[in-house]
C-alpha cells in the first residue's frame, strides 16, 4: 500500500480476530514508529509491548474508552524518557508523530489499530505508570490496541476547504 492510500483509508479498528501478532510483524511496525521526525532528532521514545492478558484487561478499569483491549491480542504503550530530551517540552509532540507512523504502518500491513489517549489525562497517566512500573521520568503518551481486523470501515472524506487560508488568515 502506498503512503497516500494508507493515510486516506486508515480508520480506528476496535475489533480483532484471535490471531496473534508475530514479533517480526510488530518489530516492522515499531521500526516505522522510530522513523518519525522528532525535535532536534532527540528520539525520546520507548515502547512497552503488552501481551499479558491480565494487564490488557486491567486498563478498561481506569480508562473509559478502552473496552476493545479485552479482545486485543497486543497493545503498545508509546512513552518518552524525559531524561533523553535535548529540546525540553517536545516529548509529547515527538511521541504523537511516532504514534501516527505506527498507526499508518499497522494499516498498511493489513492490521487494525486504535490510538487510546493517555496524555494529558493525569489520572490515566498515573494509572498506566503504576500498572506498567514506568520509572518516574518516563511519560506515557498513547496506548495503541492492535490486531488482525475483525471489522472493516469505509474511508472517511475529511477534506474541508473552509479550513484553508492562503498567505494570511
Ligand atoms: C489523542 C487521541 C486520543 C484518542 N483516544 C481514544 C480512546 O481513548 N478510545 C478510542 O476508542 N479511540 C480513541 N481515539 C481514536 C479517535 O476516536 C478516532 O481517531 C477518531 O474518531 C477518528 O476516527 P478514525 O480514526 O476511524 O479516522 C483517539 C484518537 C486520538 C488522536
Amino acid at each position: 500500500m502506498d503512503a497516500i492510500t494508507a493515510m486516506l483509508t486508515r480508520r480506528s479498528i476496535r475489533k480483532y480476530t484471535a490471531e496473534p501478532v508475530p514479533d517480526e510483524v510488530l518489530n516492522d511496525l515499531l521500526q516505522c514508529a522510530m522513523h518519525a521526525p522528532s525535535a532536534g532528532n532527540q528520539q525520546p521514545w520507548h515502547f512497552v509491548i503488552i501481551r499479558d492478558r491480565k494487564i490488557l484487561d486491567a486498563v478498561p478499569g481506569f480508562h473509559p474508552h478502552a473496552a476493545m483491549l479485552k479482545n486485543a491480542p497486543v497493545a503498545v504503550l508509546i512513552c518518552a524518557d524525559t531524561a533523553l530530551e535535548t529540546h525540553k517540552g517536545y516529548w509529547m509532540v515527538d511521541c504523537s508523530a511516532a504514534t501516527q507512523n505506527f498507526l499508518l504502518a499497522t494499516h498498511a500491513k493489513g492490521l487494525g489499530a486504535v490510538w487510546l489517549g493517555i496524555y494529558p489525562r493525569e489520572e490515566r497517566m498515573a494509572e498506566i505508570k503504576s500498572l506498567l512500573d514506568l520509572p518516574t521520568n518516563v511519560m506515557p503518551l498513547s496506548l495503541v490496541a492492535l490486531g488482525y481486523p475483525a471489522e472493516a470501515k469505509l474511508a472517511a472524506d475529511r477534506f474541508n476547504s473552509s479550513r484553508l487560508h492562503y498567505d494570511k488568515w
